[in-house]
């Protein structure tokens, strides 16, 4: 854990709208260093939307994002590449490109012209390929994996941009469970080890308990629900965000909430 109390991301204010709809009015968020956050919430209750202005692809019709106390809006692109890692809900690779030459891509920020390139790149990338269990599909077109692979390929760019930030937005879709541990597993290890600070989008509530720091919960255009996981996931805000009627049982192996459906 680091010392200082800035926050790794912060918003003010946020209003965030597409053509004047607003999804959120004014919204405060803090993001600890070194801390795993999860957003949840039903389709539509704008998890993307506030993912993507905290990585400065959404401009904020007022207030601001703050990223490490510097407001992101006025930092250089490049700058902000080195500093933080996005994966987009629903990324596209240029058609093709193999899986390596995507990889290499998340190298780019930390490319200058004083330094375009060092043999520290290629192990970067051949370390984030290994990490995500793709070395063998390293020289094969992304558009001919399998939609699972594919989710990984981006995983791995994520891992290759070795930014002390990362969003990840849904980085489980489209992967059988064993992929879905792995990626996690693979999120955790580096906030462990590198102290990243890790924010995403996950759908399955029970994984986001078990592998989160702190949920936060977004419903009708703003934070219903924002803490640990065991004091987030309660059948009052299943009800209240998800309409769902459930039972929160501790998880017989991590003792963390598991969400149990009832039945109608
Ligand atoms: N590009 C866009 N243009 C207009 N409206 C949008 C756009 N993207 C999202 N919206 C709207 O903003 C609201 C929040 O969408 P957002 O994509 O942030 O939801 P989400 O929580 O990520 O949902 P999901 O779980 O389906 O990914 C929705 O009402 C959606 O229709
Ligand atoms: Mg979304």
């Amino acid at each position: 854990m680091t010392t200082t109390t800035l926050p790794a991301l912060e918003a003010r204010g946020l209003r965030l709208a597409y053509d004047g709809r607003t999804v959120f009015a004014g919204l405060d968020l803090r993001i600890e260093p070194g801390s795993v956050t999860t957003l949840v919430g039903a389709n539509g209750s704008g998890k993307s939307t506030l993912l993507k202005a905290l990585g400065r692809i959404l401009k904020p019709s007022a207030g601001e994002v703050l990223l490490e106390g510097e407001p992101i809006a006025r930092l250089a692109t490049k700058e902000v590449a080195r500093r933080l890692a996005l994966l987009p809900q629903s990324p596209s690779a240029p058609p093709g490109m193999s899986v390596r030459d995507l990889v290499l891509r998340g190298r780019n920020p930390h490319q200058t012209w004083a330094r375009p390139w060092s043999p520290d790149d290629a192990a970067v990338v051949d370390r984030a390929l290994e990490a995500t269990g793709l070395t063998d599909v390293a020289d094969r077109d992304v558009a001919a994996l399998s939609g699972g692979q594919r989710q990984r390929v981006w995983i791995a760019l994520v891992v290759a941009q070795e930014a002390a930030t990362l969003l990840l937005d849904e980085p489980t879709t489209f992967l059988d469970l064993t992929h879905q541990l792995d990626v996690l597993r693979l999120v955790r290890r580096i906030n462990r080890e590198s102290g990243s600070t890790v924010v995403m989008v996950l759908h399955d509530l029970s994984l986001a308990a078990r592998y989160s720091d702190r949920l936060v919960v977004l419903h009708g255009g703003g934070v219903v629900a924002d803490g640990p996981p065991a004091e987030v996931i309660t059948p009052a805000t299943l009800e209240l965000a998800f309409g769902l009627r459930a039972r929160v049982i501790p998880d017989p192996v991590t003792g963390t909430p598991l969400v149990v459906p009832e039945d109608d």
